[in-house]
C-alpha cells in the first residue's frame, strides 16, 4: 500500500467515534474522486499537447516531405531531375526523424533506465535551457544508480519543478542540486523568482490542493516510495525539496568528493 493510502488509514483507525469515522471517510472518498478527475483532465490535456506537436511538427515535415517526392516524381517522368531535389528529400526525413526522436525522448528520456538519473537529467535540462533561454546550474553529486521509481519519481520532479520555473517564477536562473548524506538522497531544484502565491501554498499544505495537479502529483509520487516533497516559497524564490532514505546506497557523498557540477546554459 502506498504510503499516502497508510497515512488515511492510520487517521481513520484514531478515529473516535461512528460519526467521526463517517466524515473521515466521507472527506477522502471526495478527495480521491476529485484527485482522479483532475488525473483524467491531464490526461487529456497531455494527449490533446501530444497530437498538436505531431499534427505541428512532423506532420508538417512530413507533408514537405511528400510535396517534394512528388515534385521529384514528376522530374523522373519528364527526364529532368536536380541532385538538390534529393538532398531536400533527405534534409527533409532528418528532420521527421529529429522530431519524432524528440518528443519520444521527452516522453520517456531512454538514458533514463540505461544510465540513471544524472545523465537524463544532464540531457533534459540542457535541451530545456536552450529551448527556455533559462540558465539551470546542475550540481550532481556522483550518488551511482538508485532503484528505477526513485530516479523516475527523481526525473518527474525535476521535469515539473522546472516546467513552473519556466511557466510561473519568471527567473532567469534555477539551481539544481542532487545529494546523499546520511542514507538520505535528496533532490533540491531553486529559483529566484517571484514565489508561489502565499494563499495557494498555504490551500496546498493544508489540503494538498492546488491551481494544478502539478504540485500534488510530485508529492503523491514522492509518498508513493515513502519519500517527501517540501516547497519552501517567498518573495525571492522557490525551493522544491524532493527526498528519500536508500537503505542499500552507501552514505556520505558529498559536495567535495566524486561531486560533479555542471552549467547549462
Ligand atoms: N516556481 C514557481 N514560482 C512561482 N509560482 C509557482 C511556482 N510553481 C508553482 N507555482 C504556482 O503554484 C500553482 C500550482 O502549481 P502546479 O504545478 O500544481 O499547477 P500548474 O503549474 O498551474 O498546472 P499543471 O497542472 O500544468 O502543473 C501554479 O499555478 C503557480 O501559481
Ligand atoms: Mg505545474
Amino acid at each position: 500500500m502506498c504510503s499516502s493510502a497508510t497515512r488515511h488509514l492510520k487517521s481513520i483507525q484514531a478515529a473516535a467515534s461512528p460519526e467521526e469515522l463517517k466524515s473521515l471517510i466521507r472527506q477522502r472518498t471526495q478527495t480521491v474522486c476529485s484527485l482522479s478527475a483532475r488525473l483524467l483532465r491531464v490526461q487529456d490535456e497531455e494527449r490533446r499537447r501530444l497530437a498538436r506537436e505531431l499534427h505541428d511538427s512532423t506532420g508538417q515535415t512530413l507533408t514537405a516531405l511528400k510535396l517534394q517526392l512528388a515534385s521529384l516524381q514528376e522530374g523522373v517522368r519528364i527526364g529532368r531531375t536536380d541532385p538538390t531535389d534529393f538532398a531536400q528529400v533527405n534534409a527533409l526525413a532528418d528532420q521527421a526523424l529529429r522530431d519524432i526522436r524528440t518528443t519520444s525522448y521527452l516522453l520517456f528520456p531512454p538514458l533514463l533506465d540505461e544510465r540513471g538519473f544524472c545523465s537524463a537529467a544532464e540531457w533534459y535540462v540542457d535541451g530545456f535551457s536552450k529551448r527556455s533561454n533559462i540558465q539551470v546550474r546542475l550540481h550532481l553529486a556522483s550518488i551511482g544508480r538508485l532503484p528505477r521509481l526513485i530516479e523516475t519519481g527523481f526525473f518527474r520532479v525535476l521535469q515539473e519543478s522546472l516546467a513552473n520555473i519556466y511557466r510561473h517564477s519568471a527567473s532567469r536562473i534555477a539551481d539544481v542540486r542532487l545529494n546523499q548524506t546520511s542514507g538520505i538522497v535528496v533532490l533540491e531544484v531553486q529559483d529566484y523568482g517571484n514565489g508561489i502565491p502565499a494563499a495557494l501554498l498555504d490551500q496546498f499544505t493544508r489540503a494538498g490542493t492546488s491551481a494544478g495537479v502539478g504540485l500534488a502529483g510530485m508529492r503523491e509520487r514522492m509518498e508513493d516510495f515513502g519519500g517527501r516533497l517540501e516547497i519552501t516559497s517567498g518573495p525571492s524564490g522557490t525551493q522544491i525539496r524532493a527526498s528519500v532514505r536508500i537503505e542499500s546506497v552507501p552514505s556520505d557523498s558529498n559536495e567535495s568528493s566524486g561531486f560533479k557540477h555542471a552549467v547549462a546554459a
